[in-house]
């Protein structure tokens, strides 16, 4: 069934459990990460970056993760991810998506609340749920031109009051698109964040982050984790394995099930250690 991001990130943070938000690119990783929450009867997000809006039009995105969440038979978030303008954030509500996160995480303290502010009252009174990220998480991609911040807590409390998202993204230790298990999380700055905002906040860039941080993070104030790296990561080398190993089948079909199969791994593993 198809759900918003609200509800799941405010359960997940009072049963000491985390949502993880996976990102998605098609028709197969889409199905393998509602294959599995279905398994563990836990609901999901799935979302769309920038990269996936470019490579495939919101209106296609949105109808297929909502036929896939329509048919799921746990909830399903279809969340637009890093959303940079309010026009994207429309076309992903107009195309069916859940709920959406604006990222002004680059733009002046003032001008992030009053964007943001804006993108709450138009999403809300539609139903969809919104996430927005004060500080900035990095990405460890120096061709992207990013200027990363730890969140600062005052900023924290302040924004989430003024602005009434549902769901708040904070830059305590991770950085996007790791390929190892590397990430040092500030765990002294996340408490202090936590002690003086209410809303349920959400960690970025998480496939940097060691197992036991993983392991630990659902005791804090968390509803909800981004994965992305990780599972592209096991896709394409399942992928290229198999091919290498198989020259002679040339049928995605038949490419793809391995993929998938190990990439489903990978999320139960996510899973089970955010407590599901
Ligand atoms: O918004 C998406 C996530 O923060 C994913 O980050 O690809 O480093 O796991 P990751
Ligand atoms: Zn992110």
């Amino acid at each position: 069934m198809l759900a918003s991001i609200k509800e799941m990130v405010e359960d997940a943070k009072k049963t000491n459990k985390i949502v993880p938000g996976f990102n998605v690119f098609g028709y197969e990783d889409a199905k393998a990460i509602i294959e599995v929450a279905e398994e563990l009867n836990a609901p999901v997000i799935l979302m769309s970056n920038t990269d996936a809006v470019k490579y495939m039009d919101l209106k296609v995105s949105g109808a297929l993760f909502k036929a896939l969440g329509e048919m799921a038979k746990v909830p399903v978030a279809i969340h637009l991810d890093h959303g940079k303008s309010f026009e994207l954030v429309k076309d992903a509500i107009a195309a069916g998506y859940t709920s959406v996160m604006y990222d002004g995480s680059q733009l002046p303290f003032e001008e992030n609340v009053k964007n943001t502010k804006e993108i709450v009252d138009y999403a809300h009174a539609k139903g969809i749920s919104v996430e927005a990220e004060i500080g900035a998480v990095g990405y460890n991609d120096p061709s992207i031109e990013y200027k990363p911040v730890y969140t600062n807590p005052e900023e924290a409390k302040a924004f989430a009051e003024e602005t009434g998202v549902d769901a708040l993204a904070v830059a305590v230790g991770t950085l996007h698109r790791m390929t190892t298990q590397s990430a040092v999380l500030q765990y002294d700055l996340l408490k202090e964040i936590e002690e003086i905002t209410d809303v349920p906040l959400v960690i970025h860039g998480s496939t940097g982050l060691p197992n036991k941080d993983l392991l630990m993070l659902k005791d804090y104030s968390i509803g909800k984790m981004n994965i992305g790296t990780a599972l592209r990561m096991t896709f394409g080398k399942t992928m290229r394995e198999y091919m290498n190993e198989n020259p002679d089948v040339f049928d995605r079909l038949k490419v793809f099930v391995p993929a998938m199969e190990e990439t489903k791994k990978v999320i139960l593993d996510k899973y089970k250690r955010l407590g599901w």
